[in-house]
């Protein structure tokens, strides 16, 4: 995840970057919700779940059912979790129903206290049982149940409908989960299994110069306004004041991000919050995670496509909040607030590569 940096306008940061990663999926979608059409809720039911599906087609059963550290979770989990997240949200409100297995909400509840105990969250790469093929069966059936439920309309729509677009949206993180962990999974292994093979090399290109955006500030409006679905954190719309600031116009690079490690960015303390540069001694942290020194002055990372070289013009990844508040720091710059963040991002178009 890139980072952005901003002049030192203003008041100073105090807040990290929103991750975007956290498993928001404590509300249950009753909050103000747009209509919903049928007919493309069942297209998006149909793509999301195959979607899933498809970023775990290529791992065997032993790479599904891993966990490689306490934050993350195995693929089978999470092919489990957020088909049990439908089953008991959606299709358990509904006449007749009855669990694929009494044994799965203990198996495969995340942290809703108020649906009983549940397996400890550092073991879930103990789960040998059940089966990957049997919980790809639970999905192919919730699934379908799902459609039915959908085709039909049965059931309060008012409930059903949020319900399932918040599981849509839930899953979406998962599986960005799965991406993550994975990662994080395979970079353990000394063989560097390859999880997917890289895209066409393009022409590293060198970044243009940084420029700066100016910002003007004032008594803003921040939080998700209007219809259409947000996680609850985003409601409600208040008003913040900012004052005048000014963003880089692009992210920071692999490149620039060298230039700090090689001025010693990881030995200055001037540079670090105190708790960031104790991280940073008691860990032995020198470069970003998944970076490796490659010899003769050179850097490798470890990706979804196996060790490849550290490329300078692509947006540097995987540093922790700390290591983007030293490098802003050390750039005669500070990371700018969620609020600032939002406020410019609000309006921009999304652009993928
Ligand atoms: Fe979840």
């Amino acid at each position: 995840m890139g980072f952005f940096w901003s002049e030192r306008l203003g008041r100073p940061a105090s807040e990290p970057p929103s991750s975007g990663l956290t498993d928001r999926d404590k509300s249950l979608g009753r909050e103000r919700a747009p209509h919903l059409v049928r007919a493309e809720l069942e297209q998006r039911v149909r793509r999301v779940r195959a979607a899933t599906e498809a970023l775990c087609a290529e791992l065997s059963a032993e790479d599904a059912a891993l966990q490689s550290m306490t934050d993350a979770s195995p693929a089978k989990w999470h092919l489990a979790h957020t088909t049990w997240f439908f089953e008991t949200f959606v299709l358990r409100a509904l006449p007749r129903f009855r669990a694929f297995s009494t044994d799965y909400a203990y198996l495969f509840n995340s942290y809703y206290e108020a649906l009983g105990p549940r397996i400890r969250r550092d073991a879930r790469g103990l789960l040998s049982r059940p089966p990957l093929a049997e919980v790809r069966t639970y999905r192919s059936l919730v699934t379908a149940r799902l459609l039915e439920l959908i085709e039909s309309g049965q059931g309060d729509w008012d409930v059903l409908g949020p319900r399932i677009e918040l599981g849509l949206h839930h899953e979406e993180q998962h599986q960005e989960l799965i991406l993550t962990d994975i990662k994080h999974l395979f970079a353990q292994n000394p063989l560097h299994p390859v999880y997917r093979h890289p895209p066409p090399s393009r022409t590293e290109t060198a970044p243009l110069p940084v420029g700066y955006k100016a910002y003007a500030g004032g008594l803003l409006p921040i939080g998700k306004q209007g219809d259409g679905f947000v996680f609850d954190n985003e409601r409600p719309e208040h008003l913040q004041f900012l004052a005048p600031y000014a963003l880089a116009d692009r992210l920071v690079t692999n490149g620039e991000y060298l230039e700090f490690i090689r001025d010693g960015g990881y030995q200055r303390p001037e540079l670090w919050l105190s708790d960031g540069f104790r991280w940073v001694q008691e860990r032995g942290i020198e470069l970003p995670l998944y970076w490796q020194d490659g010899g003769e002055n050179t850097w490798v990372t470890f990706t979804l496509a196996g060790l490849m070289p550290v490329s300078p013009s692509e947006p540097v990844c995987h540093v922790s909040y700390y290591e983007a508040d030293a490098y802003a720091r050390w750039a005669g710059a500070r990371l700018p607030t969620e609020a600032e963040w939002e406020t410019a991002a609000r309006d921009r178009a999304l652009q993928c590569r």
